[in-house]
This record gives C-alpha cells, structure tokens and sequence, in this order.
C-alpha cells in the first residue's frame, strides 16, 4: 500500500491509504484488464544518447505485447507540468523529483511507466528510486549510455553544437555534470547496439525478474 514518503511541508494534510494494490491482485487472479504490477523504468543518459528514442520503441512494444505503459518525456513535460523550471542544479533537482513522483503516482496506477530524463545526478536518481521502494513500487534503472563524442556526433537537435558556441548556458556533458549510475539494473550502451536491441535487453529483463509475463 502507498504511503506517504516525504515530509510534507504543507500543514493539516493526512495521507489516505486505499486497497488499490489487493484490488490489482485480485483482478489478476480473474484474468482482468490491471494484469500487471506496475514499474518504473527510469532511462537515464547524455542528450543525444537515445532514451526518447528508446523509451518510443520499448512503448510502442509493450503496447503491441497489451501491456498498459506509458511515457514520461523530458521535453515534454517541460511543456506543461515542469514549464517553470530551468536547467540550473536546483530546477533539475526539483524537475527530477517531480517526475519521481508522478512516475510513482503512474506505476502505482499499475502502469509500465518508462521515463526518459537525463536526470544528471546520482542523488535525484537515488531520491526517485527511494520514493518507489518506500511505496513498496519496481523501480528499474537503465543507464542510456554512449560517449560525449558519438552523442555530439549525432546532434539531432543542434544543441550541443550551440552549447560549444556559448548560446546553451549549464549544458549536461559539456558545461554540466553528468553523473553516470555506478550500479543501474541495465547498462545500454548505444554505440555498439541499435533501438531494436535496447528494447529487446529491456524487454527480456522484465520476462526474466517476472514483471510482465
Ligand atoms: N542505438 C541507438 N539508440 C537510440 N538512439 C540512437 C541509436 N543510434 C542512433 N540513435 C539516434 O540518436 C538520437 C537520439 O536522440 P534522442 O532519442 O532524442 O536522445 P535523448 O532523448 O537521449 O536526448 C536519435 O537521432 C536516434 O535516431
Ligand atoms: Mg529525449
């Protein structure tokens, strides 16, 4: 059951637990449409190194293999949800806790949900990763890796070439840090492997622990 992980700073507000996780079991058990636990999997990596790409792919399969998933975007949430915030330390810290814990609120819904952030530090990641443990919720890491080189090489939006120029202030990788994950449940690394690949290393990773079947 959900219970409430961080100290509120709102006064006067209590946490209402519901049965909504024995409800999924026993629908499970009659074959009905909340057949899966729900996961987050949290696809962390450069600009450039492929987690919307990848994160579109293993979506669409999932959908195709009748798995309830859905997709949280980086640059889309920026549109609505996280549109106030900037790319400083402290609104990429506060952007990452958000989407920790709107991708709780959605694994929690019994939904495969796949997050596609560079989320840079190890601290936000272990912050979002914390948040579903103590909910008693999957959280899978995979790290979206390939060199600063092969990303910058790819370039498909134009922004690295623009952070070398100076126009992109606090650019992860080249005036930002990246933090790469020291123990993530997948490693991927995209220079040597194709999207159909990355999603087939996801996809056989969740057969094999039993989140889907
Ligand atoms: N193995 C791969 N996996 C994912 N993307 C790849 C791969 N090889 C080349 N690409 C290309 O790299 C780019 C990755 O862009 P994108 O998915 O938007 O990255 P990110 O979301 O990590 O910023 C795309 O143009 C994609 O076609
Ligand atoms: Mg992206």
């Amino acid at each position: 059951m959900a219970t409430a992980t961080a100290t509120a700073t709102t006064t006067n507000i209590t946490f209402h637990p519901g049965s909504r996780l024995i409800m999924i079991c026993q629908s499970q058990r009659k074959g009905g449409p909340l057949a899966t636990k729900g996961i987050t999997i949290w696809l962390t990596g450069l600009s450039a190194s492929g987690k919307s790409t990848i994160a579109c792919a293993l979506e669409q399969h999932l959908l195709h293999l009748r798995k309830f998933s859905y997709r949280l975007d980086g640059d889309n949430i920026r549109f609505g949800l996280n549109k106030d915030l900037g790319f400083d330390e402290k609104s990429r810290n506060e952007n990452i806790r958000r989407i920790g814990e709107v991708s709780r609120l959605f694994t929690d819904a019994a939904c495969i949900t796949l997050t596609a952030f560079i989320s840079p530090y190890r601290a936000d990641r272990a912050l979002a990763r914390k948040i579903h443990e103590e909910a008693g919720l999957n959280f899978v890491e995979v790290f979206v890796d390939a060199p600063l080189e092969v990303v910058e090489q790819r370039d498909p939006k134009g922004l690295y070439k623009r952070a070398r120029a100076g126009e992109i202030k606090e650019f992860t990788g080249i005036s930002a840090p990246y933090e790469p994950p020291l123990d993530p449940e997948l490693h991927i690394k995209t220079a040597e492997c194709d999207v159909k690949e990355a999603v087939r290393i996801i996809t056989d990773y969740l057969l094999e622990k039993g989140y889907i079947s």
